[in-house]
């Protein structure tokens, strides 16, 4: 997508996403999230940050945060995100994002988070009904509207959080004034970008059927030994619908190649452990770039503290704007 297509000139966006840092990334987060931000960097001012507050609603475990936030911030990194182009953020480096939370809570009506499904969701996978899971998406709306983002790219399971964003954001310039806030647009990934996992789900961490981006080599190839096929002998045609090898393989080959996989599939004499071998091959391959800029990332001892503080001086210059501008139209100064 050019920006040009996307319909918005490059200086009019204002593109803003968070990512939680809830463990290792896996290449579901990549080609759903990672690099669809990489991409959008390009077309406009970025603001991306790790939703440390975030992910103190569903865990409370201090050193497992702190090597989390560390991990995708060194991950993203690899994967592309240039601090050159992006504001590059901690969430709670920018504890103005409270404040905002707390005006948009005086006018969120209850049942605007009643209906909320992540909740219901996350209350019954086990997670204690706490009040900051309840109101997660009225901090999420703060840290849209804290920076006067007009895109914002999520997931399909996002959309209703960037309903209630967009509420909240209606809401207040109903009570304080046009322009007090930007009512952002959601990007929305469609469905057709969900990355399969090796037993033909979803690819998500609470499956256990990812494959992770950066990882030991045997290890990965481990896994991806341990995609679900048929018994179809070694000699025969293998079936190519539904085929978990046939749906990753295109992530990571170009049209050529993934035609010469269909043709061993469609011809027969190829067994399974071959053919994931040259899965194996190419997503191993795709991702030696990565691998490399990670190394140099990780030798460069405070690299990533710097790339986060710089980036948090200048979320907090923008976003102290917007408060200002906030704190005035509803009375606070
Ligand atoms: P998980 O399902 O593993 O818990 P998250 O919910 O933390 O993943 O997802 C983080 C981001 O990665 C979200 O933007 C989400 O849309 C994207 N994502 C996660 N899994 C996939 C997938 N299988 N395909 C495409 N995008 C995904
Ligand atoms: N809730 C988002 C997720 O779990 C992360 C997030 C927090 C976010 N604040 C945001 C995404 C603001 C976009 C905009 O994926």
């Amino acid at each position: 997508m050019t920006a040009r297509a996307s319909g918005f000139h490059p200086a009019a966006m204002r593109i803003l996403t968070g990512l939680q840092p809830s463990g290792k990334l896996h290449i579901g987060n990549y080609f759903g999230a990672i690099e669809p931000a990489v991409r959008l960097q390009e077309m406009g001012e970025a603001f991306y940050f790790i939703a440390d507050y975030h992910a103190m609603t569903s865990s409370h475990d201090p050193a497992a945060l702190r090597d989390n936030v560390r991990e995708l911030a060194v991950d993203f990194l690899a994967c592309g995100l240039d601090p050159a182009r992006a504001v590059f953020f901690r969430q709670s480096a920018v504890p103005e994002v409270n404040e905002l939370a707390w005006i948009l809570s005086t006018v969120c009506p209850m049942g605007l988070l009643n209906k909320c499904h992540s909740f219901k969701d996350k209350t019954a996978q086990g997670i204690s009904p706490n009040h900051g899971l309840f109101a997660y998406p009225v901090l999420m709306a703060a840290d849209i509207l804290l920076y006067d983002a007009n895109q914002v790219p999520v997931g399909k399971d996002q959309k209703q959080h960037l309903e209630v964003a967009r509420d909240l954001a209606v809401k207040l310039n109903e009570t304080y004034g046009e322009g007090t806030v930007i009512v952002p647009e959601p990007i929305i990934r469609d469905d057709t970008a969900v990355v399969t996992g090796l037993d033909g789900r979803k690819m998500s961490k609470s499956y256990s059927n990812t494959l992770p981006i950066f990882g030991e080599e045997k290890e990965l190839r481990k896994l991806v030994m341990r995609i679900k096929t048929d018994s179809t002998p070694v000699e025969e045609p293998k079936p190519t619908d539904n085929s978990v090898i046939l749906a990753l393989h295109p992530l990571f080959a170009n049209e050529s190649q993934h035609a010469s996989l269909v043709h061993a599939f469609r011809q027969g004499g190829t067994g399974y452990g071959d053919l994931k071998k040259q899965l194996a091959d190419a997503y191993w391959d795709f991702f030696a770039p990565m691998r490399r800029r990670r190394e140099e990332i990780l030798a460069d001892r405070g690299y990533v503290e710097r790339v986060l503080a710089e980036g948090a001086t200048r979320a907090r210059a923008e976003a102290a704007k917007v408060l200002d501008r906030v704190r005035r139209a509803v009375g606070l100064a």
